[in-house]
This record gives structure tokens, C-alpha cells and sequence, in this order.
């Protein structure tokens, strides 16, 4: 028997996004970004974000349906991102997912974003339980030993702002345009990641957990001291200032992705495999640091393709299916979290 169709709707954030997902089959994802609408703001402003994904989630639904090549009542079951995310966004997605269930007297089933996220490895890649998961995306940082579709554990985070966070606060610092990660990645590239002396924040205390307000901090007061020198930046200022920035991030990663790794394995040995998700997993060299790490020390290493590492619908539809089968499901309670730990 073919498994269940699943149509995922995910509006957590800043993309309003459905996709048809049958098992490990993505038969259409269709993400409409709102980029442009916040553009002028300098990062996502919730109401407006709220009001564009009341506007546009049936034309994402249609759309998925259409290029899918099906039609509601072909439906098996309806997925949508329960939280955690803006509340405004969500409770669009959440009530469209009921109507549409009520309508069609189609199975419910609220999933949580970020197990979207985690759970993405083995739509991509059939990544066998139990792995590590690096969650890095612009409002989440952790690490999770993923064991199952509901079974995770924590084993460190960020005690203040997440990666992406960090990549886009550091691009208005310097006038690049939002998103900030990959503006900051194409200015680093012709950068000199060694003219500045950027700190490698927490790398001198035990454990997993991360911080990046203090590194943002010394980009400030590094592009403050070029300005109070020389009246401005320069191209070469701002591509050293990126280079310089990206790589502490890296270092910071690398580091305790290497003692979140000696943790995990000393758990589960038999199951050497690291994957990574979110929006900051599609930045080349922090992927690029990841892939040796498990290289020297022999571990799998799965990155999403960049389309299912930023928020979509696919990872939704795919975790609602692992969910659906597992006989889990929600009825017209389902509520929108704007907070949900997992
Ligand atoms: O997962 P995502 O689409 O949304 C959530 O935060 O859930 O991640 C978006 C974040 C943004 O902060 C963006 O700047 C960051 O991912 N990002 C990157 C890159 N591409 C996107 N950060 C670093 N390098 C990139 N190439
Ligand atoms: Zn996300």
C-alpha cells in the first residue's frame, strides 16, 4: 500500500508555504517569500508577515495542489505547523487547516516546526533513528539527539541570539541587504578572514551551548573604528569585516558540533551520523566544516539541498506523514504556540 498524501501548510515566520508530500515523495512545495515586504524594515515586522500569509495560504495551497496534479478530495490528511513561530502567522495556518479538514472530513495533525526541521534528513535522505541534529535557522540554535518523531533530546542551545539572527544583524550593521546570511556569505568570499580578531564566544566553557550577541558586539565596534578612522568603509573593509565574522561563527560551530558529536556517540556508538537543518545550513563553509569533522572521524554527514534547509512546507507535510502513520493526530482543539519546546 502507498503511504498516505500528505498537504503540509507551514507560515511560522516570513514564508507562506504548502506542500504534497506521499512518504518520501515531494510531488510539489511551493514557498512564497515576503522578503520584499519587510525589506524596508530591516528584519520580519509580525503584523505585516500575519496579514500576507492570511492574504496568500490558499494561493500556496492551490498552487501545491495544482503542480502536484491533485486535488483536495485525493487528500489523506492535513499538516500544519502548530508553533512554535509568530502567532499571527501560525493561527493562519492553523485555521485554514481546520476549515479545510472540517470540510473534507480529512485527519488533522498540528506539527511542530523545528521537528519539521529535524526530521527533514530522512525525507532527503532516509537517515535511519536515532542521529545528531544541528538546528541552525535565523530563531533557532541547538543540538538534538533525534530518536523519533516525538522523541528528542537537548543537548545544548544558544543562551541569546541564533546563528541567523546573528548573520542578519550583522549585515544591517553594515548595510547589506535582509536576509543577512547569504549577503554576509557573498561579501565574505573575497574577504580576509584573519585582519580582524573576532572573539570565539563560549569556547572557553564546558559544554554545548552557544552565544553570538558578544560577537556582534565586536563587529560594531570594529566597523566604529574603521568609520572614526577613515570616514567610512571600503568594499574590502566590509568583505574583510564578513570574512572575519563568518569564520568566528564557524569556529564556534565546528567546535561544539565536536562536543555535541562526543556526547552523542558515547550514547549511541553504533549510529555515527550527524545532519544539519535551518536556514544557516545553507552557508558553504559552515557546511564545508561540518563535512570534515565527519570526515575525519568517519561519521555520515547529511545537509539538506538548500530549498528543504529554509522554511517550507515539504519537512511539514513529511513529519505530519511520520506522525499520521504513527496514529498520532489533533481534532478542532488543535491550538497555535507561539512557544513549544520540543
Ligand atoms: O530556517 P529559516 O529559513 O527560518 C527560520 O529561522 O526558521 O532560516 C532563515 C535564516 C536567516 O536568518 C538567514 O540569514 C539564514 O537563515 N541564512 C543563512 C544563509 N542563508 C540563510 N545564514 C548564513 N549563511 C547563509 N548562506
Ligand atoms: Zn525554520
Amino acid at each position: 500500500m502507498s503511504p498516505p498524501l500528505i498537504l503540509g501548510i507551514e507560515s511560522s515566520c516570513d514564508d507562506t508555504a504548502a506542500a504534497l508530500v506521499r512518504g518520501r515523495e515531494v510531488l510539489s512545495s511551493v514557498v512564497l517569500g515576503q522578503a520584499e515586504l519587510h525589506a524596508a524594515f530591516g528584519g520580519v515586522v509580525p503584523e505585516i508577515a500575519a496579514r500576507a500569509h492570511a492574504e496568500k495560504l490558499d494561493l500556496a495551497v492551490e498552487e501545491a495542489l495544482s503542480r502536484g496534479g491533485v486535488t483536495l478530495s485525493g487528500i489523506d490528511a492535513i499538516a500544519v505547523t502548530a508553533g512554535p513561530g509568530l502567532i499571527g502567522g501560525v493561527l493562519s495556518g492553523v485555521m485554514l487547516a481546520k476549515g479545510l479538514a472540517l470540510g473534507l472530513g480529512t485527519p488533522l495533525i498540528g506539527v511542530n516546526h523545528l521537528a519539521g526541521h529535524a526530521l527533514t534528513p530522512r525525507l532527503t535522505d532516509g537517515l535511519a533513528y536515532p542521529y545528531l541534529m544541528l538546528l541552525v535557522s535565523g530563531g533557532h540554535c541547538q543540538f538534538l539527539i533525534v530518536r523519533g518523531a516525538q522523541a528528542f533530546s537537548r543537548l545544548g542551545g544558544t543562551i541569546d541570539d541564533a546563528p541567523g539572527e546573528a548573520f542578519d544583524k550583522a549585515a544591517r550593521l553594515l548595510a547589506l541587504p535582509q536576509p543577512g546570511g547569504p549577503s554576509v556569505e557573498r561579501e565574505a568570499a573575497t574577504g580576509d578572514p584573519a585582519r580582524f580578531a573576532f572573539p570565539r564566544p563560549l569556547l572557553d566553557r564546558e559544554g554545548c551551548d552557544f552565544s553570538f550577541s558578544g560577537l556582534k558586539t565586536a563587529l560594531l565596534r570594529a566597523r566604529d573604528a574603521i568609520v572614526a578612522e577613515k570616514g567610512g568603509l571600503t568594499r574590502a573593509d566590509r568583505a574583510d569585516l564578513c570574512a572575519g565574522f563568518q569564520a568566528a561563527v564557524c569556529d564556534v560551530i565546528a567546535e561544539k558540533t565536536r562536543r555535541a558529536l562526543t556526547l552523542y556517540l558515547s550514547e549511541h556508538p553504533a549510529e555515527p551520523a550527524l545532519a544539519v537543518a535551518g536556514g544557516v545550513a545553507a552557508n558553504t563553509a559552515i557546511r564545508g566544516a561540518l563535512t570534515e569533522l565527519c570526515a575525519e572521524r568517519d561519521l555520515r554527514f547529511t545537509a539538506p539541498p538548500l530549498a528543504l534547509c529554509t522554511d517550507n512546507a515539504a519537512m511539514i507535510a513529511y513529519a505530519g506523514g511520520e506522525l499520521f502513520e504513527a496514529g498520532a493526530g489533533d481534532d478542532m482543539t488543535l491550538a497555535a504556540r507561539p512557544r513549544w519546546p520540543l
